[in-house]
């Protein structure tokens, strides 16, 4: 970790966009001040920028930065709901939180049902059919790759793979894949210029791309409902008992929730896993000399080091004092993951990057709570197989310069990593 850095407490600014521009060594250093002497600090609401609609000016919000406190939060969700909007820190209008974040923005009893529906239409038959699919889509994603031998390591493979996957997983038809790329990026992105074009409002611009994937959805789920196949959009709108089924505006929301939470996420840790790679290079040649027995610690590895996902949000729903702070109903907290995946008390060394470390309990997907990753699974093994194929096909990719980083406080991404085999 760098050391470049020395931070005062008063120096550290979360709302500030331009603190997420900075190096990650330059945020790390920041995180570990935090954990180490204001563990729950509080900040004033980030300033929106790039948009000309007027948001109410908020409370501010907490950061949890501790592995336990952000667990204490997960798994006490009758206090700490996710329903006033678990992935936005200002308060939007709940016709929108429910339209753009679907479950992951609810709670029980609402939630409860929608995990059940979502869990049932992931069964054995249709989860084996995506796991072949994996396996198909990673072979053409990596066949395209070695042709060129050289390109942007984002684009070639960290981004289409997991987007094929998610859209045939919901039988949506490859012509509309790029739409669905452009959209997500945008609804993620939060207005980095790279996806949202310059003198566009950012807010319009990821409203619009919000309707455009609901549109999508809502055509395709009902052309399920008439002509079901053996998809999960099918088991989605047609599952046997009437209560249990979506409605098609769930259907659009949780469509939404994927091809955000499941696409960007799993891109991010593939990118991630690139870089750090590259920089240890005797962490890779462990794994290419025998990547099996690494397979599933280096899987997990590669989650808490990239912390894909950097903060969900909860809101008090009653008065708790959470470690010695006195929060108050109504608060909002953010769960800093990043900032819990190398908390020293619970990591050995927290910023070595070990394909064999174990145990390795990191809160990449969530903490344990009813909100746990629904696709906690097929993300490692994506990554698994995407790794796995690639050390063998062309054990000597490497990056070869540094990665384009996403401004973006919720996201870790990378907008572009140059790599050559
Ligand atoms: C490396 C990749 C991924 C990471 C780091 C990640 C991370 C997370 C995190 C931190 C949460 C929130 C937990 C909470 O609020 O307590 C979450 C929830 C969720 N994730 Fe993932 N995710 C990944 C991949 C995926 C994939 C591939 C899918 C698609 C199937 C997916 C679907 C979801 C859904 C639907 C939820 C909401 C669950 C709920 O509210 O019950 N994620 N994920």
């Amino acid at each position: 970790m760098g050391t470049e850095v020395r931070w005062t407490l008063d120096d550290i600014d979360l709302s500030d966009l331009d603190f997420w521009r900075r190096p990650w060594s330059e945020r790390e250093a920041a995180f570990k001040v935090l954990r180490a002497e204001r563990p729950i600090s509080f900040y004033e609401e980030p300033i929106i920028e790039g948009t000309s609609m007027e948001f109410p000016k908020g409370p501010g919000y907490y950061a949890l930065t501790r592995y336990r406190d952000v667990a204490t939060a997960s798994r006490h969700p009758e206090i700490f709901l996710s329903g006033p909007g678990a992935v936005s820190i200002l308060d939007l209008p709940s016709e929108m939180v429910e339209y753009f974040s679907g479950m992951i923005s609810t709670d029980n009893p609402k939630h409860a049902r929608l995990r059940r529906i979502v869990a049932n239409a992931f069964n054995p038959r249709t989860v084996r059919a995506v796991e072949e699919s994996i396996e198909h889509v990673a072979d053409r994603v990596i066949r395209d790759a070695i042709d060129h031998g050289t390109g942007d390591f984002i684009t070639d493979i960290a981004a289409p793979f997991p987007l094929e996957i998610i859209c045939t997983m919901m039988g949506v038809p490859r012509s509309e894949f790029a739409t669905v790329l452009r959209c997500s990026n945008i609804i993620l992105s939060m207005g980095d210029p790279q996806f949202v074009p310059e003198g566009t409002d950012a807010v319009l611009a990821y409203l619009e791309a919000g309707a455009t994937l609901t549109a999508l959805m809502e055509e395709l789920g009902q052309h399920r409902v008439d002509n079901p196949i053996d998809d999960i959009t099918s088991s989605l709108v047609n599952a046997e008992i009437e209560s249990e089924k979506l409605t098609q505006q769930e259907l659009a929301s949780f469509f939404v929730l994927l091809v955000t939470a499941g696409n960007e996420t799993t891109r991010t840790a593939l990118a991630h896993a690139l870089h750090a790679l590259s920089e240890h290079p005797a962490q890779k040649a462990r794994l290419v000399e025998d990547f099996e027995s690494f397979a599933r610690t280096a899987t997990d590895e590669i989650v808490r080091w990239a912390s894909p996902v950097i903060w969900m949000r909860r809101t008090l729903a009653s008065d708790y004092t959470l470690s010695g702070t006195d929060l108050k109903s109504g608060d909002k907290v953010l769960l800093f993951y990043n900032s819990a995946n190398r908390d020293e008390e619970v990591f050995d060394d927290p910023y070595r990057f070990d394909v064999g470390r174990t145990p390795n309990e990191h809160y990449g997907f969530g903490a344990p709570g009813p909100h746990f990753c629904l696709g906690a699974h097929l993300a490692r093994r994506e990554i698994t197989v995407m790794w796995r194929k690639l050390l063998a096909q062309a054990p000597s990719i490497h990056a070869t310069g540094a990665p384009v980083q996403l401004a973006s406080s919720f996201v870790n991404g990378i907008n572009h990593l140059p790599y050559a085999l």
